[in-house]
């Protein structure tokens, strides 16, 4: 059965994206940004800052399940701080192997595992020694550090240490996130592993969305900045929903200001509204104009009045 999965986005995809992409739909599953953990246990407020959810049952409004997301090269550290998330009512934990960024790595977190098969298999055996058994403990990696064939042995890895889902970043840490990714590398992994495996990378549209799934064989499939561009995209891969006209696609993005500007203030609001107008106006011209428009503006209301007007006016876009 297909299984659809909003990518963690450290930076952008915070409990209110999260919370509102999931009310439009056709997500099944969330994951936090990630934490990065050293060699301490966080006090709970660390968790609940990440991840709200963990206050209503580890679930958006929308009740989709929301993993928390841990980061580092520790096994004991990582396993209690899971074991705390576990208690606090988070719905599984993910453990993250591909963060490329450099501080990350150079502190033992992230992508640079991948070069160390023994160390995420430790990793993962000692997290899901700590997690009670009914919560699921999962892993995210890339296809290698630099060298993509180690996308095998690192995905054994993960399903020895017991970990039940594998998702894949389709390219090395190396590629970053230049396209393409590489899809053709996921059936070779799931001939490895028995756990599925979620196939992750470059899907923007439905069309992505096919081909990737037809590439791989997955049930699972995780989308990340194409979520981001269209923030439909969930719905319409899942029911079959054309493409929103602009008006709704601003009406969205308004949403996501009043919002924000409510809970977190307009430090928050408008430079994350203005981010997303400009991931939605690289594939859309229209966005586009409004996007050049109200990046220059800066006054909240001034913003707001913007953002009101560009609905208006959008029947004729
Ligand atoms: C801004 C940004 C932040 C990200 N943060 C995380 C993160 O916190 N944890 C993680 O596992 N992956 C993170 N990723 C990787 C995404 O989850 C995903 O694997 C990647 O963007 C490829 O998928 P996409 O092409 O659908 O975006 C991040 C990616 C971006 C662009």
């Amino acid at each position: 059965m297909l299984k659809l999965h909003l990518a963690p986005m450290e930076g952008v995809v915070d409990w209110i994206v999260r919370d509102l992409l999931t009310a439009i739909g056709g997500i099944d599953q969330c994951v936090t940004e990630f934490i990065r953990v050293t060699d301490n246990l966080y006090p709970d407020h660390v968790f609940y800052d990440y991840c709200p959810e963990l206050k209503t049952g580890g679930r958006t409004q929308a009740g989709v399940p929301v993993l928390v997301q841990l980061l580092g090269g520790q096994p004991i550290p990582l396993a209690e701080n899971a074991a705390r998330a576990a208690e606090l009512g988070a719905p599984g934990i993910d453990l993250n192997f591909g963060c490329p960024a450099k501080t990350v790595n150079r502190h033992d977190g992230g992508a640079t595992l991948l070069k160390y098969p023994d160390r995420i298999h430790r990793i993962v055996e000692k997290v899901r020694e700590y997690v009670p058994a009914h919560i699921p403990v999962s892993a995210k990696i890339r296809l290698g550090f630099e060298d993509p064939t180690t996308c095998l042995e690192n995905a054994q890895a993960v399903e020895a240490g017991g970990a039940s889902t594998l998702a894949v970043h389709c390219r090395t840490k190396t590629d970053m996130y230049r396209p393409p990714a590489y899809w053709d590398w996921v059936p070779k992994i799931q001939e490895k592993v028995k756990i599925p495996v979620v196939a992750n990378g470059e899907i923007w549209t439905v069309d992505d969305f096919r081909r990737c799934r037809e590439i791989t064989g997955c049930d699972e499939i995780m989308m990340g900045r194409g979520a981001i561009a269209n923030p439909f995209l969930f719905r319409e891969i899942r029911f079959a929903e054309s493409a929103p006209q602009n008006r709704e696609l601003l009406q969205f993005v308004y949403g996501f200001f009043d919002r924000g500007e409510r809970e977190l203030g307009p430090k928050y609001a408008q430079p994350r509204t203005k981010m997303w107008l400009a991931q939605i106006s690289k594939r859309n011209p229209q966005v586009r104009t409004l996007f050049d428009h109200l990046k220059t503006v800066g006054e909240p209301g001034l913003f707001r009045s913007s953002l009101l007007n560009s609905i208006e006016n959008s029947v004729s876009m």
